[in-house]
């Protein structure tokens, strides 16, 4: 048996005075507003027990996390046709980088920079009756929790500075690579970023990623071979030109959101939340990083 609670109990006495915490995301201007000191974490081992530490049940925005549900719910829906509209190559270039998708005829290179979650977005747009209302409820479903909303604040704030989606968007458009109205996608676009959740939350929600496509409450959302690709996706692509040093640190498939959460897991063993808003240079959580750095290494469990 893992001593899960000693390992988080030593990061949250290792992480806490930390003075350096990285910078708050300030271009979506309601980001901007949390408090850096917060520090959160939430582990759930293969049996479904839970293990946390710190401010695990405070919400916060969850922002290209849920670019990995939308994936899910979205290859769910159509399967391996989506991969015609987005490619499965780490971009090593940051998140909302544009200059590969047009060199690149507006197959952008993964589903998890923006332009690729953008096509995502259209793909479920397209398919899904009440595509924001939808969306919530799948990803309520999978976490077995029917509280999960999104922030209204953060999704109308991203809005009216979001202008590289606009151009993403627009782009993607231009190459045929979009069906829907390019304002319908990104409206439903800034709001599954806009989802708020707490790190107990993420953590059920991505349990099924280590649990074989198998949610908390025993429903099976995903194949085998569909959670094969997902994690593959999280591990080369989840970090984007941090992908290399998080899998070189962490040894772990996951996702980073530029409101400081980073979910990670452990097929068959468990999956981890944390929450630091405080970000390093390539906008993922700093402090996120070095925790997820000492579960692994004090564990001695990687995929490596
Ligand atoms: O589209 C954006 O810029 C944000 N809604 C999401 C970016 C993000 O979280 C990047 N990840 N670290």
């Amino acid at each position: 048996m893992i001593a899960y609670q000693t390992i988080l109990n030593d990061i949250f006495s290792d992480i806490k005075n930390t003075e350096d915490r990285g910078k708050v995301a300030s271009y979506i201007p309601e980001l901007g507003k949390i408090d850096k000191d917060k520090f959160g974490m939430h582990l759930i081992d293969t049996n479904g027990r839970g293990y946390f530490k710190g401010d695990s049940e405070e919400l916060f925005s969850i922002q290209s996390i849920s670019k990995v549900l939308s994936l899910a719910m979205a290859l769910g829906l159509v399967g391996e046709n989506l991969w015609q509209r987005v490619d499965v190559e780490p971009s090593g270039d940051p998140f909302n980088h544009l200059s590969l998708l047009e060199q690149e005829n507006g197959i952008p290179r993964n589903p998890l920079i923006n332009a690729g979650a953008i096509v995502v977005a259209d793909i479920l747009v397209t398919h899904l009756k009440n595509p924001k209302e939808d969306f919530k409820k799948f990803i309520c479903k999978v976490a077995g929790d029917p509280h999960i909303d999104f922030d209204p604040k953060v999704a109308k704030s991203e809005k009216e500075t979001g202008f590289k989606n606009f151009a993403a968007a627009n782009l993607l458009k231009s190459y045929g690579n979009l069906k829907n109205d390019v304002s319908e996608v990104l409206d439903f676009y800034f709001h599954q970023c806009a989802i708020a959740m707490s790190c107990t939350q993420l953590a059920k929600t991505f349990f099924l990623f280590s649990n074989r496509g198998q949610c908390m409450q025993g429903q099976t959302y995903l194949n085998i071979n569909q959670v094969k690709r997902i994690n593959a996706i999280m591990l080369t692509c989840g970090f984007y030109d941090e992908a290399g040093e998080f899998a070189f640190r962490v040894g772990l498939p996951g996702k980073s959101g530029v409101g400081g959460g980073i979910v990670a897991l452990l097929p068959d063993q468990f999956c981890v939340a944390t929450w630091s808003p405080g970000l390093n240079m390539k906008g993922n959580s700093k402090l996120g990083m070095r925790a997820l750095e000492k579960l692994t290494s004090d564990s001695g469990l990687s995929i490596f």
